[in-house]
């Protein structure tokens, strides 16, 4: 049986005082909750200050990106190494505010100039990251045009295709993905819960197909695209949602850990 898994990510949100505060209030809220995996994701600058807060509860930290590259000169990048010894265990890696998309509903020239992220580099960072034995969250989704041209599932496939090629299953036992369609970022728009039932089951096949049965019975596959409290209980119970990668609702602990309550 899988647990439920239920990660915040901060995006570029609170400074360091603020970001404690809020665990801080967060961490009092979460105490009893230990049937489900919880993970903050606050900025890099963060990192290392949650990481004292958080060591001694069973709240673990997650970095929001990290360079597949060791060291270098590689201005404004974050290493896995440096990650790790800020305290993380988790790593959102795809994320498509990342891939190129920015928080934009469809990739344009200037969108794609900010990062440009690709499966080859995720690839690259999910490799990095079993490396440094860091849990990867796996984050795919369509556009609003990708599925309005009935394109959902090839586009999910292809990114978990290009993501996972030639890594060894055995090595992603720590794997997890989030269904992520992009046009319910921040947007206020859930996905439907039974479509997003059924494409987190249609990723769950493809891992089986891809990676084997023990891998697609071990990964969790979370939904996110404004995940709240109104609406987590129902997207969670559905049988293929494992949890949720929260953006806007987790940067209130309140809000956050009605949420994880709700897993
Ligand atoms: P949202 O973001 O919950 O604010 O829609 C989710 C995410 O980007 O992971």
């Amino acid at each position: 049986m899988r647990r439920k898994l239920v990660a915040g990510n901060w995006k570029m949100n609170m400074t360091i005082a603020e970001a404690c505060a809020a665990v801080e209030a967060f961490i009092d809220a979460v105490e009893l909750r230990h049937m489900v995996d919880v993970v903050i994701c606050p900025p890099a600058t963060a990192l290392h200050s949650i990481f004292q807060l958080v060591r001694k509860s069973h709240v673990a930290l997650g970095a929001q990106d990290a360079f597949w590259m060791e060291k270098g000169a590689f201005t404004g990048q974050v290493s896995v190494t440096q990650i790790a010894e800020a305290g993380a265990s988790f790593c959102i890696v795809g994320h498509s505010e990342t891939r190129g998309k920015f928080g934009k509903l469809e990739v344009t020239p200037e969108t794609l100039s900010f990062f440009a992220e690709t499966d080859h580099t995720i690839n690259l960072k999910i490799r990095t990251l079993i490396y440094h034995d860091i849990a990867p969250i796996l984050c795919v989704g369509e556009t609003l045009a990708e599925r309005e041209a009935g394109k959902t599932d090839e586009i999910v496939r292809a990114q978990l295709v290009g993501a996972l090629e030639g890594i060894e299953p055995a090595e992603l036992m720590k794997l997890s993905v989030a269904y992520e369609p992009v046009w319910a970022i921040g947007t206020g728009k859930t996905c439907d819960s039974d479509e997003a039932n059924r494409v987190c089951g249609m990723i769950r096949d493809q891992l089986n197909s891809l990676l084997g049965e023990e891998i697609a019975d071990s990964a969790r596959v979370l939904y996110g695209g404004s995940v709240k409290a109104s609406n987590s209980k129902e997207l969670f119970h559905q049988p293929n949602i494992d949890g949720g990668l929260v953006g806007g609702a987790s940067l209130d602990p309140h809000e956050f850990s009605e949420i994880v309550r709700h897993a």
